[in-house]
């Protein structure tokens, strides 16, 4: 019976896994209901006294020693990625991992950015989470004017002094607040506000606000700027109009509207058949803005927009529903691969 352990001791030392399945058979084989050990012990109960001693070491060795092996090899599939050493064929391909794609507002994100930084803007971010000065007050907005409504705004827990922002202009406060000019900024982020989800309106969505304050700035050169932007953005011969507009932070204030992308302002379906689509707002800073952020309105002068990235993503890729950017269906997504 020595022998026989022994004989199994060195088959246990041997053994070499090769998947998961061949140690399963293993431990089987060794200590499984009906296994080696089981036939093993049960022949142990038979022999004759003086021989019990030194069997029943060699019989705990041989399962200790087992165990042991198990749980080594055990460790290396459950460590090693595929569940197995183990084939050992190097040349075999890795598991398929689907890599990820690049949403489609970040893409036309990335893109603004880019445009934006060859004219010399520099990037800033603001808070999601802002108070009644920096999303209202300082911009100019009467403590009586609608948007400040719960219709429009989120306010956390009925503090009417802290909200989630309804615009990116709050960063243009933040941002004059805090440094001198010359300045010459986008600020990308998230806003909400407070509409029924449809697939024209949600209740959050992300602008890019821009913003120049220097001596001597004038319309002309935000006329230029979006210019440069929209035929960047959109094709070289694109077409921009400026039709007079109210904001409470600018004055004079205007929306912007290309010449239809789709049909190069021949007029279409797209446009409502008038060749047009508006896609921003922007106007002169409003010297009353530029005293309330610390700036002197005397030495300075600025200009601000606006602008909406969903809206500029819909333009590029004509995404119908707004409701698609934020339902995480990869059959949307992936439509944008090669995009971006
Ligand atoms: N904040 C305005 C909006 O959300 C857009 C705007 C920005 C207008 C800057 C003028 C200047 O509609």
């Amino acid at each position: 019976m020595k022998d026989k352990i022994n004989q199994l001791l060195e088959e246990v030392k041997q053994f070499k896994a090769e998947s998961a399945d061949s140690l399963e058979q293993f431990r089987i084989r060794f200590l499984g209901r009906k296994g080696l050990l089981q036939d093993l012990f049960d022949a142990f109960k038979e022999l004759p006294g003086d021989q019990k001693r030194d069997v029943g070491q060699l019989l705990n060795v041989l399962k200790n020693e087992a165990q042991d092996k198990i749980n080594l090899l055990k460790d290396t599939f459950e460590s090693t990625e595929q569940g197995s050493v183990a084939d050992n064929d190097l040349t075999k391909p890795a598991n398929f991992r689907e890599p990820g794609t690049r949403h489609p507002l970040q893409i036309v994100r990335n893109e603004m950015i880019s445009i934006f930084s060859r004219l010399g803007f520099t990037v800033n971010e603001g808070p999601e989470i802002e108070d009644d000065w920096h999303n209202f007050s300082a911009l100019n907005f009467p403590p009586e004017h609608p948007a400040r409504d719960m219709q429009d705004t989120f306010f956390i827990e009925k503090d009417p002094d802290i909200a989630l922002r309804t615009h990116t202009s709050s960063v243009q406060v933040r941002v004059m607040e805090n440094n001198k000019p010359p300045i010459r900024s986008i600020f990308p982020g998230r806003v909400f506000r407070n509409e029924a989800i449809s697939a024209r309106a949600h209740c959050f969505f992300h602008q890019v606000e821009g913003l120049y304050i220097d001596r001597n700035v004038s319309f002309a050169d935000l006329k230029q700027t979006l210019l440069y932007f929209s035929r960047e953005m959109f094709a070289p011969d694109t077409q921009i109009r400026l039709r007079p507009s109210y904001f409470p932070f600018t004055e004079p204030s205007a929306e912007m509207d290309i010449s239809c992308n789709l049909c190069g302002g021949k007029g279409c379906g797209f446009c409502k058949y008038t060749g047009w689509v508006e896609i921003l707002g922007c106007g002169m800073v409003d010297p009353a803005v530029l005293e309330n952020c610390g700036i002197d309105s005397k030495e300075y002068s600025g200009y601000a927009f606006g602008m909406g990235i969903e809206r500029i993503t819909n333009l590029k890729f004509q995404v119908k529903d707004l409701r698609m950017f934020s339902e995480n269906d990869l059959r949307f997504l992936k439509q944008f691969e090669s995009a971006g």
